[in-house]
């Protein structure tokens, strides 16, 4: 079972490198699901009705959340309704949407999973006890378990993979924006990285525009940020192959592609 996951789709330019790429990974790759982290998609924060559309027309079967979850007001008009969607399942209790979904693969069940982290993040529930909670829901009916852990602090991201280690398949950080390559299979058989990186603008600063975010650290002033749309744009993601019977991963791989890192078929 290959499961793809592309790292945060920042704006227009990350959008364009999902359109323009995702058919290339997917002929050279074969994953068996491919999953799409979209919380920084509009416009880099939040994500609309369209645009998660747009992702499942370019071929991914679950769209994953975060932290902006809630930046564009239109998502209270769809959550309920977006079936292959999930937002962190650690937001308090009666909060729109939900945080894990079931995907059917040709008859085996995958679970894939959304979660935030708490450190230098909004507080939420303890993570840890919510992934406790999805865990033994999700084993009860299947062992292919995938974990999308929204977190900024490298520590915290460290900790739930190892939390998590040997109970799912595989754990992907996301939300810092640089990709890390820690990719690893844990002692139990959990796939690990502690973030996959993003998708978007290249020559700018987390996908924002590198003047304003320069000018804010020179000045201290409030400026106002926006993707950058001038540059060059860059795709960062993994793939994990999982063993279908024991749910653990064989193998995990970094996917980088920019000008740098030029794209091989
Ligand atoms: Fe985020």
């Amino acid at each position: 079972m290959k499961i793809l996951f592309i790292g945060d789709v920042v704006g227009s330019p990350g959008r364009d490198m999902v359109h323009d790429y995702l058919p290339k990974l997917k002929e050279k790759y074969r994953p068996n699901i491919t999953i799409i982290n979209g919380e920084n998609a509009a416009a880099g924060k939040g994500i609309t009705e369209k645009i998660y559309k747009e992702f499942l027309e370019h071929g991914a079967q679950v769209v994953t959340l975060g932290n902006h979850t809630w930046a564009k007001k239109e998502i209270f008009e769809f959550i309920e309704d977006a079936k292959y969607m999930v937002r962190p399942a650690n937001f308090p209790q009666d909060t729109p949407g939900k945080g894990s979904v079931f995907i059917n693969v040709n008859g085996t069940e995958v679970a894939v999973i959304n979660i935030q982290g708490r450190s230098f993040l909004d507080p939420l529930d303890d993570p840890f006890r919510k992934a406790d909670e999805i865990i033994k829901e999700a084993r009860k009916r299947t062992n292919i378990i995938f974990l999308d852990f929204h977190a900024e602090a490298t520590s915290e991201k460290q900790a739930m993979g190892m939390y998590v280690d040997g109970r799912i398949s595989a754990m992907v950080g996301t939300h810092t924006h640089v990709q890390t390559a820690d990719e690893r299979i844990l002692p139990k058989g959990t796939g690990y990285i502690t973030d996959v990186g993003m998708t978007g603008p290249y020559d700018a600063i987390l996908g924002v525009e590198k003047e304003a975010v320069m000018k804010r650290f020179l000045t201290s002033l409030p400026v106002r940020f926006e993707v950058d749309k001038k540059g060059r744009a860059q795709l960062n993601g993994c793939l994990v192959t999982i063993d279908k019977n024991t749910g653990n991963t064989k193998k995990i791989e970094r996917i980088l592609i920019n000008d740098d890192h030029p794209f091989f078929s």
